[in-house]
This record gives structure tokens, C-alpha cells and sequence, in this order.
């Protein structure tokens, strides 16, 4: 299994998958969202939080002027969000990779602009718009860690189609 995708019908669904996630992922997980505003990425990352970190859920907001913000709990989530950086901007100067591979998850909006720097064992998720409130989120694999998250997703989300 290298590729899921999930249609999510609400906000509130697409924070319990985050929620979901969270519980399949440890520290040094590296998830890399794309897909245009509004497609639902800071509603995923508040339930991703809400699992990994929950004392610190009701804390997620756009991120779009602080470019990280950290939320410490069981597991902490580093969520960074690229939008306001532009192609020209130097991310790698910024320094942010040390939290790539810490103590914690890190969940990235608008993961596109940090090209090469993009750890290579990363979940990868896409948020597309559907029909009204639908979203489709497309998640695939590339390394061994998040490809062993995947497929233990994919088999929590067929029982769960079954109930
Ligand atoms: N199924 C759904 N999942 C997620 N959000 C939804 C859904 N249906 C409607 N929405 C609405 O879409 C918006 C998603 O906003 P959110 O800030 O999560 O998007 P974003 O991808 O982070 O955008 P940006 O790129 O601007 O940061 C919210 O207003 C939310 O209520
Ligand atoms: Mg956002």
C-alpha cells in the first residue's frame, strides 16, 4: 500500500483523522501537507495535536506569521507553515531542520517550498477540494518508517469501513 486516500465530510471529520494519525506516528514522524488555503490542513493539524499533544490542542491556529509553532506534550508537534516564504527565501538559513528529526512530530503546511531540505522518509498528504464540505486526502509513503504508518492505517481505515 503506497497510496490511501480518505474523503473526509466535515471539519470535525478531518480533525479525528488527524487524531487517528497521531496515534500511529512517534517522534522524528515527518508529515508534509500540500493543497491550496482553505483545503484543511491547520483543521488536520488541531486533531493531529489533539492526539499527539492534547493539552496543547486548543492552541492550534494558522501559523502563518510565527512560520513554527510548537506544541509540547506527550509527544510534541513542531507545525511550521511556508506560505508567506517565498521561493527566494532561504529556508535552509532559518535553521529549521534541526527539529526534523527530534524529539517530536513535525507537520508542515505549504511543504513544497522546502524542496531538497524535505526529509526523505516522509508521509505526504494531500488535500483536495470536493463537492460542498468534502475534502479528499490523498496520503502516500516514501521511506520505511511512514511506509510502515501507512499500512497500518490503511488496515484501521478498512475495518473501520466495515462497522
Ligand atoms: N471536510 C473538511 N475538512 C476540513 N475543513 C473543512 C471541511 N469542510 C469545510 N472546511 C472548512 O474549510 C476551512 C479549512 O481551513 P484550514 O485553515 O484548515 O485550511 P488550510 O489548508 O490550513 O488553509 P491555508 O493554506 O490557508 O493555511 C475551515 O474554514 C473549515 O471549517
Ligand atoms: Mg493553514
Amino acid at each position: 500500500m503506497s497510496r490511501l486516500t480518505i474523503i473526509s465530510h466535515s471539519p470535525e471529520e478531518t480533525e479525528q483523522f488527524g487524531c487517528q494519525l497521531a496515534r500511529l506516528l512517534s517522534p522524528g514522524s515527518f508529515l508534509a501537507l500540500r493543497g491550496g488555503l482553505g483545503g484543511g490542513k491547520t483543521c488536520f493539524t488541531r486533531g493531529l495535536v489533539a492526539g499527539a499533544a492534547p493539552d496543547s490542542a486548543h492552541l492550534v491556529a494558522s501559523p502563518t506569521f510565527a512560520i513554527m509553532n510548537s506544541y509540547p506534550g506527550p509527544t510534541p508537534v513542531y507545525h511550521f507553515d511556508f506560505y508567506r516564504l517565498g521561493g527566494d527565501d532561504d529556508i535552509a538559513e532559518l535553521g529549521f531542520e534541526e527539529f526534523f528529526d527530534a524529539d517530536g512530530i513535525c507537520v508542515v503546511e505549504w511543504s513544497e517550498r522546502l524542496r531538497e531540505l524535505l526529509p526523505t522518509d516522509r508521509l505526504t498528504l494531500e488535500f483536495d477540494y470536493r463537492e460542498g464540505d468534502q475534502r479528499a486526502i490523498t496520503i502516500s509513503a516514501s521511506g520505511p518508517g511512514s511506509a510502515r504508518v501507512l499500512d497500518q492505517l490503511s488496515k484501521q481505515r478498512s475495518k473501520q469501513d466495515f462497522l
